[in-house]
């Protein structure tokens, strides 16, 4: 039986792969922060009245993903005659890859158009390597903040699942824990950025969750994603490969929240969130198509359906390698490495055979939140 007592720190298994593997692998998440852009060039219109614009990107990988943006929005505050000093804070875990993301900034890394620190005067780039869930940066200090994709990690696992990979297939009384710590772990992040936001300021996130038709990652219509990790994970248990806690210890330490779960702290005017000066002015469910399953049905006959898993299986194990990886430490790495090839060799071997269904579309749940002038 795992403990479900103990509280399990997940700082350790959350890093997704650096290198660049990251972004060159989740087209679908650039594609869905290119679609918000227009909620982020709206809270332009109105930035607070500060010295120096201070704007931050929270959870931002290896900063691939949102580049384009952010020189987008960069090269249009400049082209508006604003000359302001800009601070560009990039946060994610103490684990994550910076030194990518300080190359891939300053154009020493890869595709250089989009490296806005060589193209403008008074940009400055940071990075912070404190979780999210504190405060980050001096009080009312912060014109725009933004977040893609990232606040679905929980800050601690509050059990493990014991017969799935994730919270969409938990018991009952497992989701109801997951719930709890995701209702206390969004309150903090948006206790702290109440803090950190200038009268005005606003923060733009989009955060994986559940839609109001039910969907979710991996689960638009068809197959399902983590039934699907569950399967294979389970069927290296059940031949003996891997053992029963190691097939406990893969919970993935997310919640997809529901819509509401997302507003509950906006509800009531005397809500800790509301008292710290935040309004929610706009929420909205987005779906971005699986780039990879596009690609394949554009294709028509001049993709296998063999290529076709060979390229969607890379992007599911850039950002979940790391939770089965965890799964097994104890174990030497070679054996390690041995186990997570195979797990995911299954699962391509299974979209190879029908790859009817399977497809990672997002799902997003959009919010602009703004603090009190
Ligand atoms: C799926 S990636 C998203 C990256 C990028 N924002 C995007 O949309 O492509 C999630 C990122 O959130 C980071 N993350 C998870 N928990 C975090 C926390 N508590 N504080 C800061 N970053 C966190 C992870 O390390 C990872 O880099």
């Amino acid at each position: 039986m795992a403990d479900k007592s103990s509280k399990l720190n997940t700082q350790a298994v959350l890093a997704m792969k650096g290198a660049g593997y990251y972004s060159a692998r989740t087209r679908g998440a650039k594609n869905a922060i290119d679609k918000v852009r227009p909620m982020l060039e709206d809270a332009l219109q109105s930035l607070p009245e500060q010295a120096v614009l201070r704007l931050a990107d929270f959870g931002a990988a290896d900063g691939g993903t949102s580049q384009e943006m952010w020189a987008g929005l960069i090269a249009n505050l400049r082209a508006s005659g604003d000359s302001r000093p800009i601070e560009m804070l990039y946060t994610d875990l103490a684990s994550n890859d910076f030194s990518t993301l300080f190359r891939t900034m300053q154009g020493m890394q890869g595709d250089t158009t989009h490296a806005y620190q060589n193209s403008h005067e008074n940009v400055f780039v940071h990075g912070c390597g404190t979780g999210f869930h504190q405060q980050l940066m001096a009080d009312a200090s912060l014109c725009l903040g933004f977040s893609a994709t990232a606040m679905h990690y929980v800050s601690e696992k509050p059990c493990e699942i014991e017969d799935h990979v994730h919270m969409v297939g938990a018991t009952p009384e497992e989701r109801a824990k997951f719930s709890a710590q995701a209702a206390a772990d969004w309150e903090r992040i948006l206790l702290a950025r109440a803090s950190e936001l200038a009268p005005g300021g606003r923060f733009i996130c989009l955060n994986f969750g559940i839609d109001e038709k039910g969907r979710y990652l991996g689960h638009t219509g068809g197959q399902s994603m983590f039934d699907n990790f569950t399967l294979h994970w389970r069927t290296l248990r059940d031949a003996g490969q891997i053992t029963d806690q190691e097939f406990i210890r893969a919970t993935f330490a997310q919640h997809y929240r529901t819509v509401k779960e997302f507003i509950a702290p906006f509800d009531n005017p005397s809500s800790a969130v509301r008292q710290a000066g935040l309004n929610l002015i706009g929420v909205e469910t987005q779906l971005t198509p699986c780039p990879y399953n596009a690609l394949y049905q554009e294709a028509g006959t001049k993709m296998s359906s063999a290529e076709y898993a060979a390229s969607l299986i890379p992007t599911t194990r850039s950002w979940s390698e790391t939770v089965f990886r965890t799964a097994l430490d104890s174990r030497p790495e070679a054996e390690i490495q041995t186990l997570v090839d195979a797990f995911y060799s299954a699962y391509e071997q299974q979209v190879a055979a029908d790859p009817s269904g399977h497809a990672m579309d997002y799902i997003h749940i959009l919010m602009a939140i703004e603090k009190q002038a």
